[in-house]
């Protein structure tokens, strides 16, 4: 199995992504770095507990990482996760208190202890954490094997702003830090996370299944439409992260050199330039019933992806 860590904020879709991390044999998780955004530190902090308790894993250990952007206050919540930050779904207590290291002297040492280029980050939220290494142990972050990061739009329009997608605009000098590292960064950004949908039908089919991971999931993405009841459908945008690191071959993929709006341009916002952008590679489509099929397959256990 790959080692991988997950840099999160969750987060109701987050959520998602990390059961299906867990029920996933391929992927190792080593550890869940948590950084404030949908909801402050404690809680995403708390909440990775959490999930960790519900799938009996609680021996990987949660890091508390960066409470505030790089140089920016805090994001506004959005109030699509609820006052939790999971709205309102059922997890037991934290069964381990978080670990007392900070989540990138945490990181260092795991890259450290692992051959170069085997250890992944899958970052579901802004990235502070990921810039403060690259900034702090610019040699370390370089063993990382590659981020795949939700976040961005690069045709779709914005869910903060005209062009802004919320985890790049909440630290967007992190996100512009990672994107220069120099360590291969693949983006998945709104264009396909909006793609793989989560309709009621498909919560009803996982609850159907009786596996504990799959039962969850179906409470979550009952919960994310609390926020929205007349919709009829739900983005996935965290587990697409996840399903791309399963499976590349559900997404296709570009290398675009892109730019971070940081100062007069909207905060956030991506644009392709080719004089000064970093090269990222971006996920720019999406096979997405076999995305969704990959979802429930890995989250109630059938094998063979
Ligand atoms: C991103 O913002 C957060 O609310 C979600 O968890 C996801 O990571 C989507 O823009
Ligand atoms: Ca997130």
């Amino acid at each position: 199995a790959r080692p991988i860590v997950i840099d999160t904020d969750p987060g109701i879709d987050d959520a998602i992504g990390i059961l299906l991390a867990l029920a996933s044999p391929e992927l190792d998780v080593r550890g869940m770095t948590t950084v404030a955004g949908n909801i402050g530190i404690e809680t995403t902090a708390r909440n990775a507990a959490r999930l960790l308790a519900f799938a009996g894993l609680s021996d990987i250990p949660v890091l508390i990482g960066a409470q505030q952007p790089l140089s920016r206050p805090g994001p506004e919540p959005l109030g699509l996760h609820g006052a939790d930050g999971v709205g309102g779904v059922d997890l037991p207590e934290p069964l381990r208190s978080p670990a007392e290291r900070s989540a990138v002297d945490w990181l260092a040492d795991l890259l450290l202890g692992e051959d170069p280029g085997t250890v992944e980050v899958l970052a579901l939220g802004p990235l502070t954490n990921v810039a403060e290494l690259v900034v702090k142990r610019p040699e370390v972050a370089q063993r990382i094997g590659r981020i795949i990061a939700m976040g961005g739009a690069i045709h779709e329009p914005g869910n903060v702003g005209p062009r802004a997608e919320f985890n790049i605009a909440t630290d967007p000098e992190a996100a512009d830090i990672v994107f220069r590292s120099g360590v291969p960064v693949v983006l998945v950004p709104l264009d396909v996370t909006r793609r793989v949908r989560a309709t009621r039908n498909f919560a009803e089919r996982l609850a159907a299944s009786l596996v504990p991971g799959a039962v969850k999931t179906a409470e979550l993405i009952e919960a994310y439409f609390l926020s929205a009841a007349e919709r009829e459908s739900r983005p996935l945008h965290d587990p697409c992260v996840m399903l791309l690191a399963l499976r590349p071959d559900l997404f296709e993929c570009e290398t675009l050199r892109l730019t971070v709006g940081t100062g007069s341009e909207e905060a956030g916002a991506l644009l392709v330039d080719e004089g000064q952008g970093a090269p990222v590679q971006v996920a720019m489509r999406v096979d997405a019933p076999a995305a969704l099929d990959l979802l429930e397959k890995g989250l109630t256990g059938v094998r063979g992806h």
